[in-house]
This record gives structure tokens, C-alpha cells and sequence, in this order.
């Protein structure tokens, strides 16, 4: 993706790492269409930063996201990205049968909003000849923390539907990146306050190096996330893993 010359739509760009990579990449040069489903924040958006649109969408909602993507597409006929950022993690405990909701929103939030937000902006990114879609998985896509089973099924599940859409548009033109986060300070299940994760601004100014300096690049790995990606084919699976259940057993 141009950093500095795209149309970019971020569907869950009301705050943390959506809003975060909208901001850089507007000023980097591109054009930047923020959504979620937080009014009041995109109200907020819209008046500090005036060179941002917003569109409101509730990406678990089939029909808002049509109505999203019409009103993006009639405004900037010339989108060629859209970055599948929205996403909810919460702890579950199979043990407790409430649970059972949270992992049904989680699976529609976070796997389902990215399909039929694919399926819904598909067409468009096709007809500019050259397009982006960005899919957000996460460094537990690859070894899962017990604190939140369906959260950690939903990323494994966008990184094999990364990896098999890539495949599918290989003649279309439109790419696919998979931006991998490791932890970072963001509203998420309480991120901003655990010194552990990587600060919001370290994280994107890694993105933005790697987007700039390698355009081409299918996967956006921070040197963090490495930890977890490449845990398995270095040999260091179950000691991640162990580490990763002690938080849950604590
Ligand atoms: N922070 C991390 O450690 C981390 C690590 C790996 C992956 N990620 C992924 O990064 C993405 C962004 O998370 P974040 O850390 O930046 O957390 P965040 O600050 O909580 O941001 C989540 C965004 O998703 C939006 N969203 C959630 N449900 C939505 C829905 N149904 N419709 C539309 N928008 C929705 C929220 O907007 P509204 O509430 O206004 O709708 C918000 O803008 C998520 O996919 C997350 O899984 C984060």
C-alpha cells in the first residue's frame, strides 16, 4: 500500500490502533475515511481533525455495513484500501455458561465483520486496478492465551483467511497485508495500563517504517510480535505457550 497516496476506509478507527495508523496515514499524505460505531468519537475526530471523514458502522451488523460502504464509495469513488481493523477481545470462562455470549460476539465482531466487510468492498477495490486490504490478526494467532479462547480462534482464523484470500486475488490486483499486533497500549481488555505491552506510537512508527520501506511486504511484523509468530518454527512453542497459560492459572 502507497502510504502517501491512497483512499484508505478504517472500519474501528474511533480509538487505539485504528485511530493511531488513520492519523499516520493522513499524514503521510493520504486520504483517511474513519468508522465505527461510537458517534460521539467520530463527532470528535471530525472536529479535531478536519482533513479525517468519518462514516458511522457497526460492523456486526450486515446492513450497516452496505449502508457504510455506499456512502464511502459515493464519497471517495477513488478508495483503494480498506483496513479490517474492528475488533472486541474479552476474557471468557468456559466454566461460567454466560460465557457463551461473549464468544458469539466475538466470532461475529471478529471474523465474520472482516468476510462480509471483504465481500461488501470487494467490488470497488477490484475496479480500481490496484487496491489493499489490510486484515488485523495478532501475535495470539499463533500461540493462544487461555484467558480468551474464541478471541485467540477468531485471529488464527483471519490469518488462514489472509493467507487463502491472498491466494483467491493474486489476478485481481488487489493485495492483501496482514498486520499482525503484538500487545499494545490500547483500550483493549485493559491494554493502555499494562507496562508489558508496546506503547501505541512505538508500535505504529514500526508499521509505518515497514509500510514504507517495503511496499510489497504481505505481513506487517513488529520485532515484538516474533516472539509469538515465529515461536513454533523456532522451536519455542511450548515455553510461549507455558507462559501464556501461567497468566491464565495465576
Ligand atoms: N491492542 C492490542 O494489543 C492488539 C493486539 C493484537 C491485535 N489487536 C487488534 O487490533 C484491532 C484494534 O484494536 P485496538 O487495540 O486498537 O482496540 P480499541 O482501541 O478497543 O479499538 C477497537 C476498535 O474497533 C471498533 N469496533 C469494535 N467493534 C466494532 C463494531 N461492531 N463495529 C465497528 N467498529 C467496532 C471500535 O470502535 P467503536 O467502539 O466506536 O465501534 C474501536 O474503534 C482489533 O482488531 C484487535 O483485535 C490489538
Amino acid at each position: 500500500m502507497q502510504i502517501d497516496s491512497s483512499t484508505v476506509f478504517i472500519p474501528g478507527a474511533t480509538s487505539g490502533i485504528g485511530l493511531g495508523l488513520a492519523l499516520r496515514l493522513r499524514a503521510a499524505g493520504s486520504t483517511v475515511i474513519v468508522g465505527g460505531r461510537r458517534t460521539e468519537r467520530l463527532a470528535a475526530i471530525a472536529a479535531e481533525h478536519p482533513g479525517i471523514g468519518t462514516v458511522e458502522i457497526d460492523t456486526a451488523d450486515p446492513a450497516s455495513i452496505l449502508r457504510a460502504r455506499d456512502e464511502v464509495v459515493a464519497r471517495h469513488p477513488e478508495l483503494d484500501a480498506v483496513v479490517l481493523m474492528a475488533g472486541i477481545m474479552e476474557a471468557e470462562e468456559f466454566k461460567d455458561p454466560s460465557s457463551l455470549e461473549i464468544a458469539e460476539r466475538t466470532v461475529v465482531t471478529n471474523l465474520l465483520g472482516p468476510i462480509r466487510l471483504v465481500h461488501a468492498f470487494l467490488p470497488q477495490l477490484r475496479s480500481r486496478g490496484s487496491a489493499t486490504i489490510v486484515t488485523v490478526s495478532s501475535g495470539l494467532a499463533s500461540v493462544p492465551l487461555a484467558v480468551t479462547p474464541t478471541y485467540n480462534a477468531t485471529k488464527a482464523a483471519v490469518h488462514s483467511l489472509s493467507e487463502t484470500l491472498r491466494v483467491q486475488l493474486e489476478t485481481t490486483g488487489v493485495r492483501v497485508v496482514e498486520l499482525v499486533p503484538p500487545a499494545t497500549q490500547t483500550d483493549l481488555m485493559g491494554l493502555n495500563d499494562n507496562p508489558t505491552a508496546l506503547p501505541l506510537e512505538d508500535f505504529l512508527d514500526e508499521v509505518m517504517g515497514i509500510l514504507e520501506t517495503q511496499p510489497e511486504v504481505a505481513e506487517v511484523l513488529v520485532e515484538r510480535v516474533k516472539w509469538q509468530r515465529h515461536a513454533e518454527r523456532e522451536g519455542r512453542y511450548d515455553e510461549v505457550f507455558a507462559t501464556l497459560s501461567a497468566r491464565y492459572r495465576d
